[in-house]
C-alpha cells in the first residue's frame, strides 16, 4: 500500500479516501507504540531528515521517534547551530541534505508556501510539518484520528474551532479535512482574528463563545501565537481570556461527551483553563500519542514499507 503522492504538503489536496487510508494505517501503528518492544523492521534502509526552521516539541520529536520505531535512520538538522546561520540559502540547505541520501524530509518554516518551494526543488519526499499560517497537515490528521477513535466516525459532527484563526495553520488544515466529512464547522474569536474570507471555506463565523460551543461534539482550541502578534490584534491577554478562554462553563454548553482538543503548546489561563485542559473531556495528551502513530503511518505509506 502506498500513498500515490511524492509529497504531503496539505490536507486540501488529499481526497477523503486518502485521509481514510492514512487514519486506517495509523491503527496498527498505534499498537506498535504501546508494545513492550516498540520496533518493527518496516523502513530499514530508509532515511528521514527533520529540518525545522521554527521551534517544536511535539511534531519534530514525534517524527523522530516514528521513524525510529519503523527502523529508519533519522537525523535532525539543528538549524540554530547549522550553516543556515552563516547565510546558506534554503534551496542549498535542502540540496545538501538530499545529496547525503535522505529519502524524506519533514520540514517546518515560518513562511507560508515554503514546503511547496522545497518540494519543487528536491527529489526527496517532503512532508509539511507546518508552513507559516498555511497548513499543518500532520496535526490535522492526528486530530481527525483522535476524534474518529472516540466518536467512531467523522461524518456530520459539529466542531467549533476557537481563537486565532487568522494565523492558524492548524485551523486551516482541520477545516479542509473536516469539511470532506460533512462536518458543521464554527470558528469563533475576536473579529480581528477571524478573516472574513474564512466563510468561503464552508465554515460559520461567531463572535460569542457561548453561542459557538452550544451543542457541539468537538471544541478545538487554538494557541494564541504570541510570536505572530506583533500588531496589537486584541487589547491584552487578560481581555482575550475574559472573552475567549474555554472554561468548565463553556464545556457544559456543549454535548455531554464533547471532546476538547488543543494542538499544544497550551497557554493555560489564556485560551484554556487548567480545569478543562486536565478534565475528563480532554483529549490533549492522547493527541500527542496519536501523533506518533499518524507520522508512522505516513512514513510507511510514502516510503513504501515492506
Ligand atoms: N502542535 C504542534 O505543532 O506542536 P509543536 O510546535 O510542539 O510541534
Amino acid at each position: 500500500m502506498e500513498l500515490a503522492k511524492k509529497d504531503l504538503l496539505g490536507i486540501k489536496e488529499l481526497s477523503k479516501e486518502e485521509i481514510d487510508l492514512i487514519l486506517d494505517t495509523a491503527i496498527p501503528m498505534k499498537d506498535v507504540t504501546t508494545r513492550d518492544i516498540k520496533k518493527v523492521p518496516t523502513l530499514r534502509g530508509k532515511a528521514l531528515a527533520t529540518v525545522f526552521y521554527e521551534n517544536s516539541t511535539r511534531t519534530r520529536t514525534s517524527f523522530e521517534i516514528a521513524g525510529k520505531y519503523l527502523s529508519a535512520d533519522v537525523v535532525n538538522l539543528n538549524v540554530p547551530t547549522s550553516s543556515v546561520q552563516k547565510g546558506e540559502s534554503l534551496r542549498d540547505t535542502i540540496k545538501n541534505i538530499e545529496m547525503m541520501g535522505f529519502d524524506v524530509v519533514a520540514f517546518r518554516h515560518s513562511m507560508s508556501g515554503s514546503a511547496h518551494y522545497v518540494a519543487k526543488n528536491t527529489d526527496m519526499k517532503v512532508i509539511n510539518a507546518g508552513d507559516g499560517a498555511n497548513e499543518h497537515p500532520t496535526q490535522a490528521l492526528l486530530d481527525l484520528y483522535s476524534i474518529r477513535e472516540k466518536k467512531g466516525s467523522l461524518e456530520n459532527l459539529k466542531v467549533t474551532i476557537v481563537g486565532d484563526i487568522l494565523h492558524s495553520r492548524v485551523a486551516r488544515s482541520n477545516i479542509y479535512g473536516l469539511t470532506k466529512y460533512g462536518c458543521e464547522i464554527r470558528v469563533v474569536g475576536p473579529a480581528t482574528l477571524i478573516p472574513p474570507e474564512v466563510e468561503r471555506l464552508g465554515v460559520k463565523s461567531y463572535y460569542s463563545l457561548s453561542e459557538a460551543v452550544r451543542d457541539v461534539d468537538v471544541i478545538n482550541i487554538l494557541r494564541i501565537q504570541k510570536e505572530r502578534q506583533n500588531v496589537g490584534l486584541f487589547p491584552s491577554l487578560d481581555e482575550y481570556s475574559d472573552l475567549y478562554m474555554i472554561s468548565p462553563e463553556h464545556v457544559k454548553l456543549a454535548k455531554d461527551d464533547v471532546l476538547i482538543l488543543h494542538p499544544g503548546p497550551m497557554n493555560r489561563g489564556v485560551e484554556i483553563s487548567s480545569e478543562v485542559a486536565d478534565g475528563i473531556n480532554s483529549l490533549i495528551v492522547e493527541q500527542v500519542q496519536n501523533g506518533v502513530a499518524i507520522r508512522m503511518a505516513l512514513l510507511f505509506l510514502m516510503l513504501g514499507g515492506i
